[in-house]
């Protein structure tokens, strides 16, 4: 397999990422550091709408739009002052031009698209999963490509065959239900408030390690994808023939938590040993649990493979990843027309080779 040294030229001046595909507005300000992305990062602020949304117990996408509206323009003056920088010193703009939620992915790509032209400086549309893939590269020690890569977000869950950045070959996905929407929708099923699968890793902290258990879903044969709904069911039946006590509860929501790591690493061990590979890196925001992190560890100082974790901040969406993506992509030569266009949906295997 071909691999990619980070190497290309330096355009030199920081690139602006702009996220706003779901219900956080993320903006970043990144110089491209070849060879050492993260030490490029000038400056990143984000801004998450929970609140917006809590009392609706789920993402109101109209609600959504309208936030990233008030809240973009702020922080991205926010971003330019905190790197002591003015918007005129930009080399371009990256933006989420999806997959996400309609709407919210116009607000960043309209604002994006219009500071390139009026700055007359490239803008790139980037690929939300790609940004979330190359997170860890943010890190000391970036991860090198040939990787396996484990993508789980509120709406994916995929395994990916990284064999350069831009070259990339879904190994497996989900069935049904995200692993990130699986820990929401337990979680909401359990009382627990938006957003759940922080809230319910949290509870899951106090439950007994046995005290009940449920299958590992889709590992009794061969095969990489996922399915996590029937997971979900039967929680649901164990949490309405429980007590409905505070213990109860956190013995469900941590033998929750660990059918659903157990599956994900039971995956990531096989994709690892079909790709050949024995680099592994974990991204999206359920990459930020902590039990996942801390077992994967252990397997991979046992197996003898290693793992890359973005930090916890870039697990989740943020405008870091935007900008790294873009930044990379530009620094290739890529660029988008004049044109707004976003992509609701978008396959990762579509995406050119940086
Ligand atoms: O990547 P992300 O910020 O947004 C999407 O692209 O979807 O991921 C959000 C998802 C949500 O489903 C959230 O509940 C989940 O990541 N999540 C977690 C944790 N932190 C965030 N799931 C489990 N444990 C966590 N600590
Ligand atoms: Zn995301």
């Amino acid at each position: 397999m071909p691999t990619t040294e980070f190497s290309k030229p330096a355009s030199g001046r920081p690139i602006l990422g702009i996220e706003t595909s779901c219900d956080e507005t993320g903006v970043a300000l990144l110089r491209w550091e070849p060879g050492a992305p993260g030490r490029g990062l000038l400056a990143h602020t984000l801004y998450s709408q929970i609140k917006l949304h809590a009392d609706y117990g789920g993402v109101v996408p109209e609600l959504a739009s309208r936030d990233h509206v008030r809240k973009l323009l702020p922080l991205i003056r926010e971003a330019t002052a905190e790197a002591g920088l003015r918007v005129q010193d930009l080399g371009g703009v990256a933006y989420t031009a999806g997959p996400g939620l309609v709407g919210a992915l116009l607000v960043g790509a309209s604002v994006g698209r219009a500071l390139a032209w009026a700055l007359g400086v490239p803008a790139v549309g980037v690929h939300h999963m790609e940004g979330h893939l190359l997170a860890p590269l943010l890190e000391d020690d970036p991860p090198q490509p040939p990787f396996v890569a484990l993508l789980v977000s509120g709406g994916h869950s995929l395994l990916v065959e990284v064999e350069a950045i831009g070259q990339y070959t879904i190994l497996g996905d989900t069935l049904d239900d995200a692993a990130g929407e699986a820990f929401d929708k337990t979680a909401k099923m359990m009382g627990l408030p938006y957003p759940g699968g922080p809230a319910l890793a949290k509870l899951a902290e106090r439950g007994h390690a046995g005290a009940c258990r449920f299958s590992r879903p889709m590992t009794d044969r061969p095969g990489l994808d996922f399915s996590f709904s029937g997971l979900k069911t039967q929680v649901l039946l164990a949490w309405q023939a429980s007590d409905h006590g505070e213990q109860t509860r956190a013995d469900i929501a941590r033998a929750f938590e660990e059918a659903i790591i157990d599956t994900l690493i039971i995956k990531c061990r096989r994709a690892l040993e079909a790709s050949g590979t024995a680099r592994l890196v974990i991204a999206g925001g359920v990459g930020a649990n902590r039990r996942l992190r801390s077992e994967l560890a252990a397997v991979a100082a046992k197996d003898g493979f290693r793992v890359y974790f973005p930090r916890l901040d870039f697990c989740t969406d943020n405008g870091a990843m935007i900008a790294l993506a873009g930044a990379i992509r530009l620094a290739g030569g890529q660029h988008q027309d004049e044109t707004v266009q976003v992509r609701p949906r978008w396959d990762l295997q579509s995406l050119p080779a940086a």
